[in-house]
C-alpha cells in the first residue's frame, strides 16, 4: 500500500502539505537545502564515515526539471570542492531525474544530461553511482552506465537482489571491473520479474554478493541486515579482499551505531545522504521497509 502511495500525486500533495510530517522526514533526509546536506557530510566525515549524496528527485516529466536536477548536482559538486570534501563524498542519482522516462529517446537524452555531472565529479576528484529504480528502468540504466564508463570508468551502479536477472548482471558488471552497489530492492515488483519472498531475496543477495566479492570489480555492500553484514564480513575475510577493494553502505538515519562499528572495525563505511525538497517518494519507501516506521509516523501525527 505504501509503495503504491509513493507513486500517487494526490497522497504526495496531502503528505507534503502537513508540517506534522517534517520531524519524521528529518530522521531519513538531511534537509531540504544544500547547506544542510553539507552539515550532515561534515558530521559524518568527522565520525570517520564516507558519504554518497543524493539530491532527491525522480520521474521528471519535462526537460526543465532535468536542467534543475543537473544544476543542483553541479552546485553540490562546487560546494564539495570548495569545502575540500571531494575525497569523502561521492554522488548518487536516479536517471529518471535526468529524463530516462521522457518519451522519444529517454536513454540518449539522460546520457547527455547526466554526462556533465559525471565529468564535473571526476574533475572534483569524486565519482557518481547510478541508483537503480523499478525493473522497467534497469536496461536503460545499464545502457547509460556503459556509455558513461567509456570516459568515466569509476561510474558505478546499484543492482537489486530481488530481481531474477541480477546474478547475471553482477557477473557481467564484475567482469568489467565496475563499482557495483548491491541492495535488496525497494520497489513493488511483480512475481514475473522479482522474488516475492523475503527469504528468497536474502538468499539471492548472498549469491550476488559472492559473485561480486570473487569478481574483479568494486563491491559496495548496501544493507542494514545484520545477518547479511556478518556474511559479507566473513566472505571478504575468507577471500582476502583488501580493505580498500570493497565497502559497506547504509542509509542516513538507519542503524547509526552499526555504521560506526563497521568503520571502527576497519571497513570503509559510506552513508547515503539524501537531501532536497522532493523527498516524498524516498520517504515513503523508507516507511514501507519497516512497519515500525509507520507506527512512529502515526504517533508523531497523533501526539501533536
Ligand atoms: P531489511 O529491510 O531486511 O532490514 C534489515 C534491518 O535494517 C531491519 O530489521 C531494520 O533494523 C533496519 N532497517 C532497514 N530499513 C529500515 C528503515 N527504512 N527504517 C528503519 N530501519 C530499517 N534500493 C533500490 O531499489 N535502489 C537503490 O538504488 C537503492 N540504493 C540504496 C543505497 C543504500 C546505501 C542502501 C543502504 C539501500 C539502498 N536501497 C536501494 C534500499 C534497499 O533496496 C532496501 O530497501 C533497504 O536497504 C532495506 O533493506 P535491508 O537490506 O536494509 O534489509
Amino acid at each position: 500500500m505504501l509503495l503504491a502511495a509513493a507513486r500517487s500525486d494526490v497522497i504526495r500533495r496531502a503528505v507534503s502539505a502537513t508540517p506534522l510530517t517534517r520531524p519524521v522526514v528529518d530522521r531519513f533526509v538531511a534537509g531540504e537545502r544544500l547547506d544542510q546536506s553539507l552539515t550532515a557530510v561534515r558530521e559524518l566525515a568527522g565520525a570517520g564515515l564516507a558519504v554518497t549524496l543524493d539530491h532527491l528527485g525522480e520521474d521528471v516529466t519535462d526537460k526543465a526539471q532535468v536542467v534543475r536536477a543537473r544544476d543542483a548536482y553541479l552546485a553540490l559538486l562546487e560546494a564539495l570542492r570548495a569545502e575540500g570534501l571531494g575525497e569523502r563524498a561521492e554522488l548518487s542519482l536516479k536517471l529518471s531525474a535526468f529524463g530516462l522516462r521522457l518519451p522519444g529517446g529517454g536513454e540518449e537524452f539522460a546520457h547527455r544530461a547526466v554526462e556533465p555531472v559525471v565529468a564535473a565529479a571526476a574533475e572534483a576528484g569524486t565519482m557518481v553511482t547510478l541508483d537503480m529504480e523499478d525493473h522497467t528502468a534497469v536496461d536503460g540504466t545499464l545502457t547509460v552506465l556503459g556509455a558513461l564508463r567509456g570516459r568515466f570508468p569509476r561510474t558505478g551502479v546499484a543492482v537489486q537482489s530481488y530481481l531474477y536477472r541480477t546474478e547475471d548482471d553482477c557477473r557481467a558488471l564484475a567482469a568489467t571491473g565496475c563499482r557495483v552497489r548491491l541492495v535488496k530492492g525497494a520497489y513493488r515488483e511483480p512475481a514475473s520479474v522479482a522474488h516475492q519472498d523475503r527469504r528468497q531475496v536474502d538468499l539471492a543477495y548472498v549469491r550476488a554478493l559472492r559473485i561480486l566479492l570473487t569478481g574483479g570489480g568494486y563491491p559496495m555492500i548496501a544493507t542494514h541486515d545484520p545477518r547479511l553484514i556478518a556474511i559479507a564480513e566473513e566472505l571478504a575475510r575468507r577471500l582476502e579482499r583488501a580493505p580498500d577493494s570493497y565497502e559497506f553502505q547504509m542509509l542516513y538515519g538507519i542503524r547509526t551505531e552499526e555504521q560506526l562499528r563497521l568503520a571502527r572495525a576497519g571497513h570503509l563505511m559510506r552513508v547515503y545522504v539524501p537531501y532536497g525538497t522532493d523527498w516524498y517518494g524516498y520517504f515513503m519507501r523508507r516507511l514501507a521497509e519497516r512497519p515500525a516506521n509507520l507506527g512512529f509516523f502515526a504517533r508523531s501525527l497523533l501526539t501533536r
